[in-house]
């Protein structure tokens, strides 16, 4: 074992002002050369590289040592700071450099299989493989450290409104926040089985009941989903939860929280009250309902304009109750010619659009289309008019069920912006998105489901529309979304346990599933139960947009794979034979 070189610097920290002082530094050599009678080292840590220089004024045995030197090797160095003869601006210690007066290896690297670079476009399954040589990259290092600050705001700031941080347990039984669980064996109780926390709903709630009055915690969720660049299976939520509040309350402690992560973090000034939206205004205007507001091509309604038209697609989806809807392209007609509009329509299908109508201003009452044939001039001209198009714009038509042409025109509004360049990362459109429905429906069984989840309060008016007409009660529940991204969402709850009842019976369970399922929550209910309400918000996804990265995985250590596959520990994996005895469990070996 070497001897420790006790630090005296962080590699990123040195420049002028400490020139002609001795400095001790630790770290990894990101790069050597060796020109002859001089070696150049460029040595890292979390917070930078500067250059190290070793002439031959150095003994004998260091020159040799600073020569056998490789990349990665992890190494101490004792050197004086001296003003640099041929500056790097580049380099953000680039002004200096540290004349070399001893040395000491810590330990030899053999070649790394990734290269330690920012912009490397290496493998995504070998950069999560070798993750912790990933993460001596300084743009990770950098991502982990913002991190680090979002979460120290977050708790200093919730500390200071009176929240207490409070951990809730991680072996439970199911929370129902719409998505599959993890499953974790009990060995005491064969064939039983823990979940894995999707989110601390039920606990958090308990916690009103048990007089916490506000409760804060940054948590680990986990959801066994398909994921994306916006999901893993095991994430983290900063989790709130307050009583005796309403929507109004617990919208101004949040936005209070981001008005400082932005200007602390990004120097960025969030005007408050933050917008907010109602869910049928976002999707009549965005066809989301979590939209991206920092450009137009806002969704119109044409229903009207085109109810009388000789086109069977759209006479025969208003028919069947479906909409007629499009957006308009600024200057789109130009932009995006007959085989980029036939990509679109192709990624269209995927939302479950049969097709796309086009249609070009070409000049002041000149129109082509793909559906000139079905249309007059003055039809043409009246779809024009809804959108106050121009010459040179692009209108694009979805018919078919609503939710379709929202899902349709939401994602090809945003896929255009991003096509124009209109995704500014520096603009940072929040908002809140408010009055959801209580319920939708869903897709595949038909049946009624909470949109939210099923401890999230009606509006108090709409009660009586429960029995009757569930579909239109609004629910009051509300989502904070940042450039198209659900950043969190929440709601207020329902505490009493009759109301609680009666949405378990419409969500169709019978007394019994309710009893097995949520009767520790009923029951709390009966002993007094505050009103009370909360919201989580992803901090993968805050982290990820603040930074203006494109996936979470960026601002996660180590991150799951595509797969849902640890690659670093190489999970999920087969357990011992003795292991799953124990557990009562007998596996059925997966058919090839
Ligand atoms: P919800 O299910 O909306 O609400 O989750 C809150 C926020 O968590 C983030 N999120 C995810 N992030 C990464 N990967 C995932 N798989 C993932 N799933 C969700 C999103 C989302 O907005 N208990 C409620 C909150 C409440 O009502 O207080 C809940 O979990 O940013």
């Amino acid at each position: 074992m070497s001897t420790l070189f006790k630090r005296s610097h962080m590699c990123g920290q040195l420049n002028m002002s400490q020139e002609g002082k001795q400095v001790v530094l630790n770290g990894w050599v990101a790069k050597r050369r060796n020109l002859g009678g001089l070696i150049f080292v460029d040595l890292r840590d979390k917070t930078g590289i500067v250059q190290v220089t070793f002439d031959d004024t150095i003994p004998k045995e260091i020159f040799d040592m600073a020569d056998s030197l490789r990349s990665e090797y992890v190494i101490g160095v004792k050197g004086i700071v001296r003003e640099r003869s041929s500056k790097n601006p580049n380099l953000a210690t680039g002004d200096i450099e540290v004349f070399a007066e001893d040395l000491v290896i810590y330990s030899q690297a053999d070649t790394p299989p990734i290269y330690i670079k920012d912009d490397d476009n290496v493998d995504d399954n070998l950069r999560l493989k070798y993750r912790y040589l990933d993460l001596r990259k300084l743009k990770m290092q950098k991502n982990l450290t913002f991190r680090h600050k979002v979460t120290k705001i977050a708790r200093d700031y919730f500390d200071s409104c009176g929240f207490t941080e409070v951990e809730t347990p991680m072996l439970i039984k199911s929370t129902p926040e719409g998505a599959r669980d993890y499953i974790v064996p009990s060995r005491v109780y064969p064939g039983s089985f823990y979940a894995l926390p999707q989110s601390p709903q039920l606990f958090k709630q308990l916690l009103m009941v048990g007089g916490t009055d506000r409760y804060m915690q940054i948590v680990k969720c986990f959801r066994d989903e398909d994921l994306r660049a916006d999901r893993q299976p095991e994430f983290t939520q900063i989790d709130l939860e307050m009583s005796f509040v309403d929507m109004d309350d617990v919208i101004e402690i949040q936005e209070g929280f981001l008005k400082k992560v932005f200007k602390e973090l990004l120097d960025v000034e969030i005007e408050t009250p933050l917008p907010r939206l109602t869910y049928d205004e976002a999707m009549e205007r965005y066809g989301s309902d979590k939209p991206d507001t920092r450009f137009g091509f806002e969704l119109k309604k044409l229903n009207d304009v085109v109810k009388d038209c000789g086109f069977k697609v759209f006479t025969d989806a208003l028919a069947s109750g479906g909409d007629v809807r499009g957006i308009c392209i600024n200057g789109g007609s130009e932009k995006f010619s007959r085989k980029d509009i036939d990509k679109l329509t192709e990624a269209c299908r995927s939302y479950g659009a049969k097709g796309l109508v086009w249609l070009r201003v070409m000049g002041e009452g000149e129109y082509n289309s793909s559906v000139n044939k079905f249309f007059t001039n003055e039809e043409l001209r009246n779809i024009a008019d809804v959108f106050d198009a121009e010459a040179g714009d692009l209108i694009l038509i979805v018919s078919d069920r609503p939710k379709v042409v929202f899902d349709t025109l939401g994602f090809l509004r945003r896929d255009i912006a991003g096509k124009m360049g209109l995704l500014d990362d520096k603009r940072y459109n929040l908002l809140w998105v408010v009055d959801f429905p209580l319920f939708e429906k869903d897709d595949e069984s038909g049946e009624l489901k909470a949109m939210h989840h099923p401890f999230t309060s009606p509006k108090l008016d709409q009660i009586e529309l429960l029995d009757s007409c569930p579909e239109k009660v609004k629910a009051n529940a509300y989502d904070i979304v940042l450039n198209g991204v659900e950043l969190g969402g929440g709601s207020i709850r329902i505490h009493d346990r009759n109301l609680q009842a009666k949405m378990f019976e419409v969500l169709g369970l019978t007394k019994e599933e309710c009893e097995e399922k949520f009767g520790f929550l009923i029951e709390a209910f009966k002993y007094g139960a505050p009103p009370h309400g909360g919201l989580a918000y992803g901090l993968d996804r805050l982290v990820m947009l603040l930074l203006g990265e494109s996936s979470i995985r960026e601002v996660i250590a180590f991150p799951k794979n595509q797969n849902a596959q640890c690659m670093v520990s190489e999970a999920p994996a087969p357990v011992d034979d003795v292991q799953l005895e124990e557990l009562g469990i007998v596996t059925r070996k997966a058919q090839l």
